[in-house]
């Protein structure tokens, strides 16, 4: 497969590209500093073949058309876009939200992801079986919130559930699957080291669904392992 994955300097996409790259796919590693990237680019020095890093800033049009046209310089057709860069500030409270901080997590959180899609479609339209897969979070799930923290993730993920439904929508035609996966709670920057899953599992569990994904799971929210989550 050829697969673009976005945030791929650590974590769950770092680990992503380890596992595609692996099995001998051809992965276009993106990430914002690609210079500071020491992991992805040790990956990558293993991989000299089937692994690109490339430079990528999801919050920024111009550097998601950059990065799109210099995949398109090197293949005629991408399979799989993983869609994984994400951010979440902690610590948020009612009383100390600020308009920007919520503004950065819809823009990195959901509208990146977005206008990373629209920019790779026309290559996507020439993959095999093509998919855009959608990093979500339980956090999302407008059934499951109860709590009130989280709010700008929470918000900002729960609009790329949107987004998923929206797009599931309009390429069904085209045979696109797109799809929302929560990924579990995860030991990485993000998750924290008291999450129960390590990045290997919960890649390698979401790596045999993407495999055995069908236009029947299209524009609906899954988890890790497969089981449908609720919205
Ligand atoms: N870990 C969990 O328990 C968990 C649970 C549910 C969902 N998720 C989701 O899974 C995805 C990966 O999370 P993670 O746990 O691997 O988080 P992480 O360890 O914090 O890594 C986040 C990644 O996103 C990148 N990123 C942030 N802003 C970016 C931007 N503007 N442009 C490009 N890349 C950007 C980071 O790059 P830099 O190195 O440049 O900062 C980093 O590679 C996220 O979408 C997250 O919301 C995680």
């Amino acid at each position: 497969m050829r697969v673009l994955v976005t945030g791929a300097s650590r974590g769950l996409g770092l680990e992503w590209v380890r596992q595609l790259a692996a099995r001998g796919d051809v992965v276009f590693a993106t990430c914002r500093r690609p210079q500071e990237a020491d992991a992805l680019n040790a990956l990558a020095a293993q991989h000299p073949n089937n692994v690109k890093v490339l430079a990528m800033d999801v919050a920024n049009d111009d550097s998601i058309a950059a990065a799109l046209q210099a995949v398109a310089a090197q293949t005629d057709a991408l399979d799989v876009l993983i869609n994984n860069a994400g951010i979440l500030h902690e610590g948020e409270r009612i009383t100390n939200l600020h308009s920007e901080g919520l503004m950065q997590a819809f823009r990195v959180n959901a509208v990146g992801p977005m206008m990373v899609a629209q920019r790779a479609l026309p290559l996507l339209r020439r993959g095999e079986r093509p998919v855009i897969f959608n990093t979500s979070t339980m956090l999302a799930s407008l059934t499951l919130k109860s709590g009130s923290g989280y709010c700008s993730y929470s918000a900002s993920k729960a609009a790329l559930n949107m987004f998923t439904r929206t797009l599931a929508a309009g390429l069904r035609g085209e045979g696109i699957i797109v799809v929302a996966v929560h990924p579990g709670w995860v030991r990485t920057d993000m998750g924290g080291p008291g999450a129960p899953l390590t990045p290997p599992q919960s890649v390698r569990g979401m790596m045999a669904f993407l495999d055995k994904l069908t236009m029947s799971h299209s524009g609906r929210f899954w988890t890790w392992e497969g089981k449908e989550h609720p919205w």
